[in-house]
């Protein structure tokens, strides 16, 4: 089996009288990209900041690439990168010069690593200009271009796109992606559950110091599902166990943008197989339906053989936010 990249065992931690950290435990798979997400307070920081070897937990286990963090510091700190929620930079040297005073701090000798950096967070245009004339987004990217000049393994990133504007959010999520080809595994947090979730390939829900779900994205929302059925039938779950009964299909919703009047699309779609409801929302069509890509897919043939045209075809939620929504639900 191979070494995960991150591995967190039954930690805890305390802040004074009160728990911040109550049993947490995951794992991250090597080349995953990491969402690790929960509201403000959850306890994302403190769990990040245990990672990066910078706060002692009060009890458990924390292993990046099989190496102990409270054990082998050092060894840890060599490979991962760790970019702080509230990163400082030095504001009177140009990019370049902050660039070149870490590299030397991480004791890398390659000269040519600083030129790779720059052109990796692509701020290659940006190298002679002083770090206070940067934007947020551009010192975000400094910011990563920073933790990757000792090419570490893994990348611990707190909230690495909180203030930035649509686009360098769009920026950073690239970027992410190209260091996920580079073969880096990546943790993020955000309290912001849209922010990047289309990147993350896994994601793990905090709440109030305990992980209420983690795991890829495909298996959380039916390892969710069997958890309820069990529940609802008074069994008690056993991790990895396969449901007896399968759980009764969920509604999902679509919104559908057509041309001409929607009222037209929403007759030609009541009342169909597998269609739960249909209303008009302005210039678009909500569509409840049970089933998964394939009844999306009948559904616009449906409207296709109807003469309606079809030009936008978006879920009502996305993935993430229907697993946020079911991992979090509140007892009824
Ligand atoms: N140094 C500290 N001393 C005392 N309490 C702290 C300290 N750091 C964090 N806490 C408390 O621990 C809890 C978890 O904080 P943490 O910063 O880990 O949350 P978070 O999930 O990162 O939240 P956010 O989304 O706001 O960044 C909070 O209740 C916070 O008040
Ligand atoms: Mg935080």
């Amino acid at each position: 089996m191979t070494t995960p990249a991150i591995r967190v065992r039954h930690l805890w931690h305390r802040f004074g009288q009160f728990d911040v950290l109550r049993d947490v435990s995951f794992e991250v798979a090597p080349g995953e990209i990491y969402g690790f997400i929960g509201p403000n307070g959850a306890g994302k920081t403190t769990t990040i900041r245990i990672m990066a070897t910078l706060l002692e937990p009060l009890a458990g286990r924390v292993e990046i690439d099989g190496i102990d963090v409270a054990l082998e510091p050092d060894a840890v700190r060599r490979i991962i990168g760790y970019m702080p929620d509230h990163a400082g930079v030095y504001e009177r040297v140009t990019v370049r010069e902050y660039l070149e005073f870490f590299a030397d701090a991480y004791r890398v000798h390659s000269l040519g690593v600083v030129d790779a950096v720059l052109e990796l967070t692509d701020i290659v245009p940006l190298r002679d200009r002083l770090v206070a004339e940067l934007s947020k987004g551009q010192k975000q990217r400094l910011g990563l271009a920073r933790i990757l000049l000792h090419d570490p393994k893994v990348l611990i990133l707190d909230e690495p796109a909180s203030d930035l504007d649509p686009r360098a959010r769009i920026e950073i999520r690239d970027l992410l992606l190209d260091l996920r080809t580079l073969g880096k595994t990546i943790l993020l947090s955000s309290h912001i559950l849209t922010e990047l979730s289309d990147v993350c390939t896994s994601v793990g829900i905090l709440e109030q110091g305990h992980m209420v779900v983690s795991g890829p994205i495909g298996e959380i929302g039916e390892r969710l599902a069997t958890q309820r059925a069990a529940q609802a039938s008074g069994l008690v779950p056993v991790p990895g166990a396969v449901p007896v009964a399968a759980p009764a299909p969920e509604r999902r919703g679509l919104k559908l943008r057509v041309l001409g009047d929607p009222a037209a699309a929403a007759v030609a779609l009541q009342g169909g197989p597998g269609i739960v409801d249909v209303a008009v929302a302005g210039a678009a069509v909500q569509v409840g339906y049970l089933g998964g890509d394939e009844k999306v897919a009948q559904i616009v043939r449906r409207l296709c053989e109807c003469d309606v045209g079809v030009v936008g075809v978006e879920r009502e939620q996305n993935e993430l936010e229907r697993i946020f929504l079911e991992a979090t639900r509140r007892p009824s």
